[in-house]
């Protein structure tokens, strides 16, 4: 099958690569040209595992190519993905930007030939495929396609397995013919016995908003129960497994931290209050979890500065990641991006390190930043260490050494990857969240 992916972003490079590995022929489409020429160089422009070989891979077998021309790359394709970005609108209001869906859509109408199915694939507001359906009719009455709606459920780091070996794909359709293009193309996860959800177009659309809330409020929900915990002397740790052994509830996302970040839930948690407002209605559980959120930050600036004895003034603070998560260099939203200015404005002075995010880090943290070499080159002569995200290389640090090499040994374990008695034993001051 032929298939054209608008835009190599995150979403479009992932589905893109992993649509040629299922033996589709795949173009990929960015207007960004020095992107492009990287590309076909075999440079990815994004940290994630395991992406770069199978980009190879499909290149060299010839069912994966890159293009800045769409032109060429329309009239054959069977199934167009238009996977540019949505990024939080400029006004900010919350609402996702579609300028770049809307150009896209208008483009490929142009060039359209024979029957050919446009599908959604980034994150958009409801009535968004609808819109492209409107505009593509309008610049090419002839044309011959449907819209469908087709979101990604892939977490940054896990891109590929979770591509691969997805719980669900879920497609919203419009007719059967457009249905049968998209079983077609996920033929090979079905024949694994993926299900397939087949919905009408606005119910795809908005499945992908209600799960990055639900998963929001989960977090949320743990992150001020570690509060409570606190407060009543529990370990929330604990509490998470006795309730996330019951199958209703679910063990997964119920790890208290500094707070989720990144690009999916605090843009789309914002988004899908304003998707609500605008019909009259309102998502307060999801309001609730936004400010349970930006609360969780502050209140890791506040358990950082109670462990350095009140103040975090001339104290030099050793940060253990910087990324909103491991495994990827993506910093958008990453608490280490709230918190981090937060001590600076206090007087601290960070001495940071990131396994993968370091260059990326510099973009959106404060140049008095230091950045070193290794987690031990951080810690020497800190008055604290803080493990704010959990890469494992930082899960099984040489503790003694860490010791040895800070001026005071306080250890403020933001992801709770260490044990209270192990770290006390090992002669820390040490505090995790909700414990
Ligand atoms: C998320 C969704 O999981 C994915 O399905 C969606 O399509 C895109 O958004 P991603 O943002 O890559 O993926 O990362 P995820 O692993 O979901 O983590 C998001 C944030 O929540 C991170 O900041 C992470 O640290 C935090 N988190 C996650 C917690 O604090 N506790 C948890 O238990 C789980």
């Amino acid at each position: 099958m032929n298939i054209t992916m608008i835009g190599t972003g995150y979403v479009g490079l992932v589905t893109g690569t992993c649509f040629a590995e299922f033996g589709h022929h795949v173009t990929c489409v960015d207007k960004i040209e020095a992107k492009i020429t990287q590309l076909k160089a075999g440079k990815i422009p994004i940290y994630e595992p395991g992406l770069d070989l199978l980009v190879t891979k499909n290149v060299n077998e010839g069912r994966l190519q890159f293009t800045t021309q769409l032109e060429k790359a329309i009239p054959e394709a069977e199934a167009i993905f238009i996977a540019v970005g949505t990024p939080t609108s400029r006004r900010g209001d919350g609402y996702a930007d579609l300028t770049y869906i809307y150009a896209a859509a208008k483009e490929v109408a142009h060039h359209l030939k024979g029957y050919t199915v446009i599908i959604d694939k980034s994150t958009v507001p409801v009535g968004t495929a609808r819109q492209v359906a409107r505009i593509i009719k309008e610049e090419n009455p002839e044309a011959d396609f449907n819209v469908a709606s087709n979101p990604e459920f892939l977490r940054e780091g896990a891109a590929i397995s979770d591509f691969m070996r997805p719980d669900r794909v879920v497609i919203g359709v419009e007719s059967d013919r457009s249905e049968q293009v998209l079983r077609e193309v996920y033929k090979p996860l079905f024949l694994r016995d993926t299900p397939i959800v087949s919905t009408t177009i606005e119910t795809a659309e908005l499945t992908k908003y209600a799960a990055n809330a639900f998963l929001a409020v989960k977090i949320s929900f743990i992150n001020e129960m570690a509060a409570v915990c606190e407060a009543v002397g529990a370990n929330v740790s604990d509490l998470a497994k006795g309730i996330g052994m019951d199958g209703r509830i679910g063990n997964k996302f119920l790890h208290p931290g500094p707070g989720y970040g990144g690009s999916c839930f605090p843009k789309d948690t914002l988004a899908l209050m304003r998707i609500v407002q605008e019909h009259g209605e309102s998502v307060r559980i999801v309001e609730a979890a936004v400010e349970v959120n930006a609360a969780q930050k502050a209140r890791m600036v506040k358990k950082i500065r109670d462990m350095l004895g009140g103040s975090e003034s001339g104290k030099t603070i050793a940060i253990l990641g910087l990324t909103f998560k491991p495994e990827t260099d993506d910093m958008r939203e990453a608490p280490a991006a709230t918190i981090l200015p937060a001590l600076l404005e206090k007087g601290a002075h960070i001495k940071a390190h990131d396994p993968k995010g370091m260059k990326e880090a510099k973009e959106y943290l404060p140049e008095s930043i230091e950045y070193m070499e290794s987690s031990y080159d951080a810690c020497k002569d800190a008055d604290a260490v803080v493990l704010m995200t959990e890469w494992n290389q930082y899960r099984a640090l040489d503790l003694e050494r860490v010791k040895a090499l800070m001026k005071e040994p306080v250890f403020i374990d933001l992801r709770n990857v260490y044990e209270a008695e192990t770290m006390k034993a090992a002669g820390f001051r040490y505090t995790g969240v909700g414990k």
